[in-house]
């Protein structure tokens, strides 16, 4: 492992490229990364950073928005098959028709998605931002996708909106069940409960906080108080929380939440496109990258 790492280090500088992992990526991915966090932190530092190539470690769309924001630099995906299967889970024809039933319409698009669908909306958003920037807008008619689960989330924090669903999920939280975290709740009692807004109506009901990857790890962070917590959300953050929490206890639901396509990148992954550039990013057709584009600058703009 050691060799690996030290390999990594030298192509970096080499290459003078910075290495950006998600949170649900595995441990040893974390572990070599420049920068860890969620969707909004990786996609406001791919703007910022100045190194010329970006090798990102995770799923496809990420790596997509990363490079619609920077389209002269080079941004390589160690695994280029890691792809979020909700990313491409709404239809046109759900955006045409609520386009062409509500006159006063926001179509707000979960970073969760593809370029193609950032580019029929008005405004792209994350887990961290989306009630913010969603309170922001003009509309009072919201058409949220692909995500159902996110979407009423979000409702039940901008209760003067009107929302419109799409039947898209995250497969990973939408069959996590709730009776397993009961279970764990059973065995722990005084273990706070801390979710993912991708999780089912069930599991939401019995959360005591619910946020992004990075909401739950602060919230671990922010209460000391707190010595276990049940997590509601994909493994792969227990190497933050760890870290962040040495004296605390974390526990799953028995069946593990694990993401494939993130789990799918390796150390050797990272090698190989450090080693030969490849993976590189295309940019969709120009009208489509525009489109999506500014979906994406109009999200870092409402967010800050
Ligand atoms: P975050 O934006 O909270 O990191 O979530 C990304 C994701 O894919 C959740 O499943
Ligand atoms: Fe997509 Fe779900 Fe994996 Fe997140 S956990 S990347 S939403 S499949």
């Amino acid at each position: 492992m050691e060799e690996k790492y030290e390999l990594i280090r030298k192509l970096k500088e080499e290459k003078n490229a910075v290495i950006l992992a998600h949170y649900y990526v595995a441990p040893e991915i974390q572990k070599i990364a420049d920068y860890i966090g969620d969707s909004f932190y990786l996609s406001k530092l791919a703007v910022s950073l100045d190194n010329p190539v970006i090798v990102f470690c995770g799923v496809e769309f990420m790596g997509e928005s990363a490079k619609l924001l920077n389209p002269d630099k080079t941004v390589l995906l160690p695994e280029p098959t890691a792809d979020c299967p909700m990313a491409h889970m709404v239809t046109k024809k759900v955006v045409d028709d609520a386009k062409a039933k509500y006159d006063d319409l926001a179509v707000v698009c979960y970073i969760n998605s593809t370029a193609e669908i950032k580019s029929w909306s008005d405004v792209c958003v994350t887990s961290a931002n989306a009630a913010k920037i969603v309170a922001a807008l003009p509309n009072k008619n919201i058409l949220f996708i692909p995500d159902r689960n996110l979407a009423h989330f979000v409702a039940s924090k901008v209760p003067d909106k009107h929302f419109i669903y799409n039947e898209g999920y995250c497969p990973r939280h939408e069959f996590m069940s709730a009776q397993e975290i009961l279970d764990e709740k059973t065995k722990h009692p005084e273990a706070k409960i801390l979710v993912h807004p991708e999780c089912n109506p069930d599991i939401i009901k019995i959360a005591d906080y619910i946020g992004s990857t990075s909401g739950i790890i602060n919230y671990a962070k922010e209460h000391p108080e707190y010595k276990e917590f049940i997590i509601g959300t994909v493994y792969g953050v227990i190497y933050k929380l760890e870290e962040e929490r040495p004296d605390a206890a974390f526990y799953f639901p028995a069946t593990m939440p694990i993401c494939i396509n993130m789990n799918k990148i390796t150390l050797d992954h990272v090698i190989n496109v450090l080693k030969t550039g490849e993976n590189s990013v295309f940019l969709p057709p120009e009208e489509i990258a525009k489109a999506a584009n500014a979906t994406l600058t109009k999200m870092l703009e409402l967010a800050k």
